[in-house]
């Protein structure tokens, strides 16, 4: 049976992950730290849940403290880590740019050595489509220059990117660091917008919609996420032998093993759009704030998701409304509205 190391197991995606992987025969260690960041009742809920498997196991701790995280990975001795905990959240790294710094690149590094020392089979670490950051040109391909973050958020992410391929150049770890695009569906995370919208909505209270609405995302259902990430950890990078064997459209480096991967719908969605599928789920419309634009934050997201289809034969198919129905009806159920 084989291990995979899940940091961030209590968290929104690691919980989906865990579940799949559980689901489909692996042995998962779970490591999260059960920040406050977002209502911890909820990171409960979720380990709770994973603990039922029998094949499940869970430490707390905070990727800061190496001797923690050091002393689980050598106990368990995961083939495989896939490294989800961060300081999240794009607005958030506005408030407090320490978080990020702490947790993304101290922590990310801690995970990467371990890593390193395991020698591992495959490592695959979460970025984002903030790193695209003031790209206008769309959709947003692996091979672009992303040069120009917003946030303090996508400058750690994309520091995690560059520090991962060093280590996958000097050590020959195979390494994938995904770029996921707005992740939504049940279990989410209550500092996003569908979770607070849905809240708002059911609530009565005005809900803020920034720059006047004008915005575009690319909206990936938890579900399809999870399953690109079960498929490409079956799709370990291996350094290529002359720049000549890289295919065309593969972000693979000349150099490592190593390649990003976005995990994207495809599809770039109006907000308003999305706003009016929760509202028709809800049977109640929002009342709405109109906001200007807001510091560190960009009008659209759009993923060529392409490579993941050329790695995987997979790409996510769930359509917007059909996700948002699904979330909210677990917003009903798990706050019982
Ligand atoms: N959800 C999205 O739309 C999205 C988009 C792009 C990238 N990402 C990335 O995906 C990953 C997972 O995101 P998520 O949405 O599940 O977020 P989440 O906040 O729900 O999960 C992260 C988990 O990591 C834990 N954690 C945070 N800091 C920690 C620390 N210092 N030590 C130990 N544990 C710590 C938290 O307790 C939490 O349970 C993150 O790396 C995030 O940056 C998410």
């Amino acid at each position: 049976m084989r291990t995979v190391l899940v940091t961030g197991s209590a968290g929104f995606i690691g919980f989906h992950l865990a579940q799949l992987l559980l689901e489909e025969g692996f042995r998962v260690v779970g490591f999260d730290g059960m920040t406050d960041y977002y209502d911890v009742r909820i990171k409960q809920r979720r380990h709770q849940m994973l603990l039922q498997h029998p094949h499940f196991s869970c430490t707390e701790g905070m990727l800061e403290d190496f001797e923690s995280l050091h002393a689980l990975a050598m106990a368990e001795k995961p083939d495989v880590i896939v490294h989800l905990a961060a300081q999240a959240g794009v607005r958030y790294s506005l408030e407090n740019p320490r978080a990020y710094i702490d947790a993304n690149l101290i922590g990310t590094f801690n995970v990467m050595e371990c890593a390193r020392e395991l020698s591992v089979d495959h490592l695959l670490m979460a970025s984002t489509s903030s790193v695209y950051g003031a790209n206008t040109e769309m959709p947003f391909g692996e091979d672009q220059k992303c040069d120009t973050p917003l946030t303090l958020y996508a400058a750690t992410k994309k520091a995690n990117e560059a520090m991962a391929h060093s280590y996958a150049h000097l050590w020959n770890l195979p390494t994938t660091m995904f770029r996921f695009f707005t992740v939504y569906g049940p279990w989410g995370r209550p500092d996003m917008a569908l979770f607070k919208f849905t809240r708002g909505i059911l609530e009565g209270t005005p809900i803020d919609i920034y720059n006047d609405g004008e915005m575009y995302r690319d909206f990936t259902y938890v579900s399809d996420l999870v399953r690109g990430i079960r498929l490409l950890i079956d799709a370990a990078p291996v350094r290529p032998d002359a720049p000549e064997d890289i295919a065309e459209g593969d972000s693979l480096s000349p150099v490592a093993p190593f390649r990003v991967v976005n995990i994207g719908n495809g599809d770039k969605v109006r907000l308003m759009d999305f706003i009016t599928a929760i509202e028709a789920e809800c049977g109640r419309e929002a009342v709405k704030n109109f906001m200007p634009m807001q510091q560190g934050d960009v009008p659209a997201t759009w993923a060529d998701a392409s490579l993941l289809k050329a790695l995987t034969g997979y790409a996510p198919q769930t359509p917007f409304r059909e996700g948002v129905a699904r979330f909210v009806a677990w917003y009903r159920d798990y706050y019982r509205v």
